[in-house]
């Protein structure tokens, strides 16, 4: 793994933008793995920046986002869907067209999951796939587990989940329950893993990530075994390493 710590999160943001950059520019077909969540938010700011001043151009990339909550309709001010056209497709070329996020309200969710991996399979795999992390390791919302998930599924989301995303909901009861989200096995499909950290709060998830022992109690551990992942960390995430 390679780590890279700065002072701030908006550093943060910039380098792992720089990354993003450089994927887009090496190959502007590319297909970009994005994550939802505080974390990326100043990744994305500095994206939209990148593209308003002529440096970026994402009209041939495609995109494929980690998770959605089940129930939750795409218009839906807290849905993932609608979180991503205010924070990046909404203000960059892509086309709408080629941005993905798993359905929460599909009648199927397992078919739904079925039929996302397959896309992101013809699509040519996630070049590049961002990630955030939950304060117990989760990543997309791979919760802690006895085992690792291969494919796109439903899950079950913990309290500590819950807890954390309320945030973003009016109150507690909001908070839907469970979610779909891309597999251990999608993610560690990507060819590169840019996982973003900040705030102390996420000190003992990525202490557990690097210097952990690989387990599913710990799902963002996985990562110890994918060749190509940068974590891109402040310092307060970066404490306890
Ligand atoms: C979001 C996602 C989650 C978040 C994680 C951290 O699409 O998959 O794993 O990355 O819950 O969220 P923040 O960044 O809000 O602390």
């Amino acid at each position: 793994m390679e780590i890279r710590v700065y002072d701030t999160k908006e550093q943060c943001g910039k380098a792992a933008a720089a990354i993003i950059a450089a994927q887009l520019l090496r190959k502007p077909a590319s297909v970009l793995g994005l994550a939802t969540g505080s974390t990326p938010i100043p990744c994305y700011q500095e994206l939209v920046r990148l593209y308003e001043e002529g440096v970026l151009d994402f009209s041939k990339a495609v995109s494929y986002n980690l998770d959605e909550y089940v129930g939750l309709p795409a218009d839906h001010v807290c849905s993932y869907h609608h979180f991503m056209r205010v924070n990046l497709f909404d203000h960059v070329n892509i086309r709408l067209d080629a941005t993905h996020v798993p359905s929460g309200t599909a009648g199927d969710i397992h078919e739904e999951g079925a039929a996302y991996d397959a896309a992101i399979a013809a699509a040519g795999g996630i070049d590049i796939q961002v990630l955030g992390i939950g304060r117990n390791g989760h990543i997309g919302f791979n919760e802690p587990a006895d085992s690792f998930t291969k494919g796109c599924h439903l899950v079950q989301l913990t309290d500590s989940t819950i807890d954390a995303n309320t945030r973003f909901f009016n109150s507690r009861d909001e908070v839907p329950k469970q979610a779909i989200t891309m597999g251990i096995g999608s993610i560690m499909a990507a060819k590169t893993v840019l996982l973003m950290a900040t705030g102390a709060d996420k000190a003992w998830a990525i202490n557990a990530t690097v210097n952990g022992e690989l387990t599913p109690a710990v799902p963002a551990s996985v990562l110890q075994t994918h060749h190509d992942v940068i974590l891109i960390l402040d310092k307060a995430a970066a404490s306890l390493l």
